[in-house]
């Protein structure tokens, strides 16, 4: 039986930086990672969520292979696919979920979900709207494509506070087979010049995370790609692989083992939830989590959805390591390697 909780999702996570960087930034933030800590440990069951997570549009401009972008429609993971008529959020929909955020103690939110937030047009007023209504922590991870000079600087200036760049690559030809993009030069100068630009301007946010998905293709560039951020990145995230139904197979054996018996403590739906781009709220934002049975924002308000009978019961099953007794997160736990090397 293997024990681990999805706190050991991230092996390389400098904490130490992090919390140095933020602790004089305000005493909201330290409040706010505080009450994060405790409910992500299960000791706080809070009465709103403290992070949304938002998909701004169920669409992205890269196919990477780990990714259901890069499946055949007939092959998406169940609920990924979103309708073409609701696949972009409205922007009166982002501006009432904040409302209601603002309102209940909602302290962060995270604008990447499963997809490409750099796509997504209304995206710096998001983040404008979002700050003016006193969210603490707005974070976006992104593909780094469109993070031209121009952007950058926007994102800097509208208030975001953590950008995740992915790469899963030190080079090249393994970018291109682990993003699918020939634009791994392009996404490396783009994340250069995010520090360089946030830098020159004095700030100390938004801090910059890279990170690197460990595959069968990759792993030989992983210590390199670490030394190499060290010291230019502040947070480098190196993370396992999740496999879904339609993963190929080249990318599912990573050296890790997969695992069926484990105590898996998650805490997605005791800190956040999710909202789709159509409206359907999710209690985590896994891909397997889109399975989860379908309630719209426009039957119920967030409130209520956080504070049901449903979600209270799944929280305490996934506080004593039993995820196996919902199909949804017994499916999710499955999907997972083993972290635990
Ligand atoms: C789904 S992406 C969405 C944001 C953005 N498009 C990006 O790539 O950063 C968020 C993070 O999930 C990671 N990811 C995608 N597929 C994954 C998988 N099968 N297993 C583990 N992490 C995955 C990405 O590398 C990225 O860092
Ligand atoms: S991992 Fe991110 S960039 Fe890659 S296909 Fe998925 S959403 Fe797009
Ligand atoms: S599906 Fe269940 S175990 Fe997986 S992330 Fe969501 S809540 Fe957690």
């Amino acid at each position: 039986m293997v024990k681990h909780t999805d706190k050991l999702a991230t092996n390389i996570l400098e904490y130490d930086k992090y919390y140095h960087k933020i602790k004089n930034h305000s005493h909201l933030f330290q409040e706010y990672r505080n009450l994060w800590e405790k409910a992500s440990s299960f000791e706080v069951e809070t009465s709103f969520p403290i992070q949304i997570e938002f998909e701004l549009s169920n669409a992205c401009n890269f196919r990477c292979g780990f990714c259901p972008y890069s499946f055949p429609k007939n092959k998406l993971p169940k609920g990924f696919d979103i309708p073409k008529k609701d696949k972009i959020m409205s922007f009166e929909l982002f501006k009432k979920i904040i409302d209601e955020g603002s309102e209940k103690g909602l302290m962060a939110i995270e604008l990447g979900y499963n997809t490409e937030p750099l796509i997504f047009k209304k995206l710096i007023d998001c983040i404008k709207y979002a700050k003016q209504k006193n969210i603490i922590d707005i974070r976006m991870s992104t593909n780094g494509l469109k993070l031209t000079k121009e952007i950058s600087a926007l994102l800097i200036e509208s208030g975001l506070t953590h950008l995740n760049v992915s790469f899963d690559a030190f080079s090249e030809e393994t970018f291109l087979k682990t993003r699918a993009s020939k634009h791994y030069k392009k996404v490396l100068q783009n994340a250069l010049n995010f520090l360089e630009i946030r830098n020159n301007l004095g700030n100390k946010l938004p801090l910059m995370r890279v990170s690197f998905i460990v595959t069968e293709e990759n792993k030989h560039e992983k210590n390199s790609f670490v030394k190499f951020w060290k010291d230019r990145a502040d947070l480098i995230a190196v993370q396992s692989l999740i496999s879904y139904d339609n993963t190929p197979e080249n990318l599912q054996n990573s050296g890790n083992e997969r695992q069926k018996d484990i105590v898996y403590n998650c805490h997605q739906p005791w800190t956040r939830l999710a909202i789709r781009s159509n409206g359907d709220i999710k209690p985590c934002c896994s891909i397997p989590g889109m399975a989860f049975s379908k309630v719209n924002l426009s039957e119920t308000t967030i409130t209520n959805y956080w504070n049901s009978k449903e979600m209270k019961e799944l929280r305490n099953i996934l506080k004593v390591g039993e995820g196996y007794k919902n199909s949804v997160c017994k499916k999710c736990i499955e999907s997972i390697e083993n972290k635990n090397n």
